[in-house]
């Protein structure tokens, strides 16, 4: 385990740079948790799942999700009157699946099992049933936070389509690109598949331990509201284990907030120019732009957020950290500063504190028990997104 300290928790400014050394270095925190911390892993989970298989919406209009979806880089995989299918371009199952329904709303996420037999395994510790699903099979849950989760296995995956290869670049004394001029073309990106989905909740420490002990995920990196470390993480970063084979730095994350809802998803793209290109290119149609471009801290991808027509935050990314599971998780205190390593403050658009109800849902969740938010909390969550 390495050992570095985020200056945060070093108590002081970042430690003296030597030559050649990573300026970065030390904003990645491996230092693991401190006596009596949650480990970010449970000793005995149920089953462990290996990846993201889609994420559920329901839309009023299928035609305008479908000029969105399409912009923003899916293939149409399906359509019918009540469902549109999105995908992207590895064989998988579709990564996105938009039922028509009377709002706009997040209906849920789907994990890919490992086996069929941990299907029934977890079916049996959750007094669920396995049931025939998409052509193969699923259990379906709820989490803690009220988010319907399926667990699937054995859904076809749809065959692979062309993708453009990342761009050849010409760094330092040997270029690779001579007498070729560097012209990307602005269109819609080309995504290449669904990366992570990040949910916000009221019952996060409920939520973190469940997705932990069911499913098998292990945590990246906590992030903790800055004089409360106390009281335990505000945020996790949790990828699959997948023993030593690398998975995403995370695959679902989850943070603390007054309102639960789905935050945002995000989908990968080959190279930093299908990002840049194909941001020009939403831009060009009018979408709402949330934050970017930028190089994130956990994670590490560089990303670009927007808004589909339903307000519904989706990102690109490209290059991010992949962990296997010998990593143990970094401790980081939450902040608006502290969300990307480069590119502009993150936008009270992307923390949704641009948004006049999350006044209404804190008073609301203040009211309510059952959750874990309370007046020092929401005074921690303040302070951060405006440090
Ligand atoms: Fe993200």
């Amino acid at each position: 385990m390495t050992t570095h300290l985020h200056p945060a928790q070093a108590g002081g400014s970042a430690p003296p740079k030597g030559p050649g050394e990573d300026p970065h270095r030390w904003l990645h925190t491996q230092t693991g948790p401190r006596p009596g911390e949650h480990p970010g892993r449970s000793g005995n989970p149920l089953v462990k799942v290996t990846g993201l298989a889609w994420l559920e919406f329901e839309k009023p209009d299928l035609d305008r999700a479908g000029r969105f979806g399409t912009d923003f880089g899916f293939t149409v995989a399906d359509r019918t009157p009540e469902t549109l299918l999105l995908r992207g371009r590895q064989a998988a199952a579709a990564c996105l699946v938009i039922r028509r329904g009377p709002r706009p709303r997040f209906a849920g996420v789907a994990f890919q099992a490992a086996a069929r037999e941990d299907l029934d395994r977890l079916a049996r510790g959750t007094g669920r049933t396995v049931t025939a699903h998409r052509g193969g099979h699923a259990v379906r849950l709820r989490d803690p936070s009220g988010f319907p989760v399926r667990v699937v296995h054995g859904v076809p995956d749809l065959p692979a389509l062309p993708g453009r290869a990342p761009l050849p670049l010409n760094f330092g004394p040997e270029p690779v690109r001579v007498n070729a001029a560097r012209r990307p073309a602005r269109r819609p990106a080309e995504i290449q598949r669904l990366g992570h989905v990040v949910l916000g909740t009221t019952r996060f420490g409920a939520a973190l331990d469940w997705y932990l002990d069911t499913l098998g995920l292990i945590v990246s990196d906590f992030l903790y509201l800055d004089g409360h470390r106390d009281r335990g993480p505000a945020m996790a970063f949790i990828r699959c284990d997948l023993g030593s084979v690398p998975a995403d730095h995370h695959t679902l994350a989850m943070i603390l907030q007054p309102r639960t809802e789905y935050v945002h998803s995000a989908y990968q793209l080959t190279d930093l120019d299908e990002v840049a290109a194909s941001g020009e290119y939403l831009r060009e149609r009018g979408y709402r732009h949330a934050w970017g471009l930028g190089r994130h801290i956990q994670g590490s991808q560089i990303f670009d957020y927007w808004r589909d027509p339903d307000r519904a935050m989706f990102e690109h990314y490209t290059d991010g950290d992949v962990f296997d599971a010998t990593m143990e998780p970094g401790w980081a205190p939450l902040s608006r500063s502290g969300l990307a390593q480069w590119g502009p403050t993150a936008t009270a658009e992307f923390t949704g504190t641009n948004d006049p109800r999350v006044v209404v849902a804190a008073i609301k969740a203040l009211r309510e028990a059952g959750n874990e938010i309370d007046l020092r909390t929401l005074r921690g969550l303040i302070k951060a997104m405006s440090s």
